[in-house]
Order: structure tokens, then C-alpha cells, then sequence
């Protein structure tokens, strides 16, 4: 009898295919579908600071309204704010009412007391576990200091103080001294590295000459980068790790746990193949592990990590023989 379950950042799931944050997880019949389908767990969709501040601008009409009528806008800001977090807090209450697998709440801050805020409210509202999704890109060349491992430790440290529910850093991968910084980042009281969030890509329409928003799913061949660092990490990171991007079937759920990661979470590939890909790839785990003789996921985890294989530290292609 194979046993797919698995305890990753302290939470228990049946299995470890995880839907990662995305439209779909952004209404309860949708959570409830994605439970039928095989899912071991669900991040909803971010709760984003941002988009909060964007409604602002929308209900004010435009930025500079915003600046001129500053207790008007902070008086607006204030009910859009409401608004959007408690239809959030419901969300995550009524699909802890509805499904039995833990529900993961997702949040994007811009200043740092949301970041506390928000996460104890999604506590008091019964919320499972939190991805804290942050992404960096290394965009001014002025920055002499490192503010993304500090803005990523800082979190960390407060939201132990206030909340008791695992939380989970989603990190993206811009960094000159990832290995170093995740592995700093791992030695906090974060529950597990979600490994790595993939970016918003702007897109250029060239007959209209705007720029719009580019193509927004994974293709396959980008699980390589998380295969990689989950290889290289899962050898001295001390918290769970959790691939993401490019996961789209059960092979992948396979490698990603041989290179050693705890869990996986699925996004582009609901969307390009439905949600009947969750017991496809549960499938053809459950029928991987059986061919190769394994009972739990623990008697592979790792197998293919770096520690044998420096084949991840390469980065050329080197010429291996004749012809190639
Ligand atoms: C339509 C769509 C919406 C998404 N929304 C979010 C989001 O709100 N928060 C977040 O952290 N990631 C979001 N993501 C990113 C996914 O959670 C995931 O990290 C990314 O798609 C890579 O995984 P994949 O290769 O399995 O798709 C979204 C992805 C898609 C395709």
C-alpha cells in the first residue's frame, strides 16, 4: 500500500501536490473542485496591498486626487482596504468550512506593518498556513545593500512574534549570493521556502504600441531552475522545501522529490490541462513509486540532491564526446 502523505511545514497532507496561488483558488467552489480533483492542498490567491492602493486610485480618479485630498484618501483607502480584506477573511473561513485539506492563505505587502497586520487576521480567520509572497527584481543600480535578505529576514522575525499558523516564504530567485542568503533566510523561524515565485512579464503590443501583460503560464521546461536550487539547497537548507514553477505532471512531482523537495505546487498546468492533471499526476506517482519499489515519499527524497551529483553547479555546455 503506497502512502503519498507527507508533513511539510507542519502541516499534514495526504499528498504532496499543492495548487499554488492563482484564480483558481480564488472562490470556494472553485477550492472545493480543485479537493475533488486530488489536491493535498491549496494557497489561495494573494491578498495584495497593491491592488488595494489601485482601487484607491480608481474610486479617487486619479493619483494626484489622492495627494490633494490626503484625509479623503486615507478615509477612502480605509474602506477600500476593509472592503477587500474582509471578503479575503470570508474566503478563508468559508473554505475552511467547506474542504477538509489545509488552506493556505497568500499575502503581498508593500509596507511592512501590513505585512503583520494582515497575516493576524488571516490567523483569527482560521487560515491553515501562510505563503508570504515576495519577489525582488534587481532594478536600481544604486542599491549598495541587501534589501531583499532583509526586508525577507525582518518578516520572518516579526510574523513569529505574532502568529502561531507555519508560514511559508515564496521567494524569487534574483540574488548574488542566493545559496548564502536562503540558507541564512532557512535558519528563522519560517516553516518552509517556496521555491521560486514566478513574475508578473510585461509584453509589448507592437501594432497598438502598448504594453500589455505577457503570456502568464509556465511551460514545462521552466521546472529546470527550481529543479536546480532544490538539489543544491535540499543538502543544508534547515526548513521544508517546496518546488514551484514548471511542475505541470507527475513526472515532475517525481523529480522535484528526488532532488528533494517536500511538496510541489501545480498552477499553469490546471489551467492548460484542467484539474483532472492533479490524479494524473498522483497516478503516475503512485505508479513511478511502485515500479521502483518505494512505500513513502521519504524512501526517495533527496536521492538526487547536490550532494552526489555537482552536475547542478554546471552551468556550460560543456562537450561531452564527438559530434555533440
Ligand atoms: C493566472 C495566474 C495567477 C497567479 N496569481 C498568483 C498570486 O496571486 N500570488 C502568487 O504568489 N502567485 C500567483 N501566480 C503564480 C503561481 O502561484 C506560480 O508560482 C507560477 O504560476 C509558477 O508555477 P507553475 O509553473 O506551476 O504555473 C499566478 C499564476 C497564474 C498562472
Amino acid at each position: 500500500m503506497i502512502d503519498l502523505s507527507v508533513e511539510v511545514a507542519g502541516l499534514k497532507l495526504k499528498n504532496p501536490v499543492i495548487v499554488g496561488s492563482c484564480g483558481f483558488t480564488d472562490s470556494v467552489e472553485s477550492i472545493k473542485k480543485l479537493e475533488e480533483a486530488g489536491a493535498g492542498a491549496v494557497v489561495l490567491k494573494s491578498l495584495f496591498e497593491e491592488q488595494i492602493m489601485n482601487d484607491v486610485y480608481d474610486t479617487m480618479g486619479d493619483v494626484n486626487n489622492v495627494y490633494a485630498h490626503p484625509e479623503l484618501g486615507d478615509y477612502v483607502r480605509y474602506f477600500e482596504e476593509k472592503d477587500i480584506v474582509d471578503k479575503y477573511l470570508k474566503l478563508i473561513k468559508d473554505a475552511k468550512k467547506t474542504v477538509s485539506i489545509p488552506v493556505i492563505a497568500s499575502i503581498n505587502c508593500a509596507s511592512f506593518n501590513k505585512w503583520v497586520e494582515f497575516s493576524s487576521e488571516i490567523e483569527k480567520a482560521g487560515a491553515d498556513g501562510l505563503e508570504i509572497n515576495l519577489y525582488y527584481l534587481p532594478s536600481d543600480p544604486t542599491v549598495t545593500e541587501h534589501t531583499y535578505l532583509n526586508t525577507a529576514m525582518n518578516i520572518s522575525k516579526e510574523l513569529k512574534k505574532h502568529i502561531k499558523i507555519p508560514f511559508a516564504l515564496k521567494l524569487g530567485y534574483y540574488s548574488d549570493t542566493l545559496a548564502k542568503d536562503l540558507l541564512t533566510i532557512s535558519r528563522t523561524d519560517v516553516s518552509a521556502l517556496v521555491l521560486f515565485n514566478k513574475p508578473f512579464n510585461p509584453d509589448i503590443d507592437i501594432d497598438k504600441e502598448t504594453i500589455i501583460s505577457g503570456y502568464p503560464y509556465s511551460a514545462p521546461s521552466e521546472i529546470s531552475t527550481s529543479l536546480r536550487w532544490i538539489a543544491i539547497l535540499s543538502d543544508f537548507v534547515e526548513t521544508d522545501l517546496i518546488a514551484t514553477t514548471g511542475v505541470h505532471h507527475g513526472k515532475d512531482v517525481v523529480k522535484e522529490i528526488l532532488a528533494g523537495a517536500k511538496a510541489v505546487q501545480m498552477t499553469s498546468t490546471l489551467y492548460l490541462n484542467s484539474f483532472s492533471v492533479i490524479q494524473r499526476s498522483l497516478d503516475e506517482l503512485k505508479s513511478w513509486m511502485e515500479k521502483h519499489n518505494y512505500k513513502k515519499l521519504s524512501d526517495f527524497r533527496g536521492k538526487l540532491s547536490r550532494k552526489d551529483h555537482v552536475i547542478y553547479d554546471r552551468v556550460q555546455f560543456l562537450k561531452r564526446g564527438k559530434g555533440e
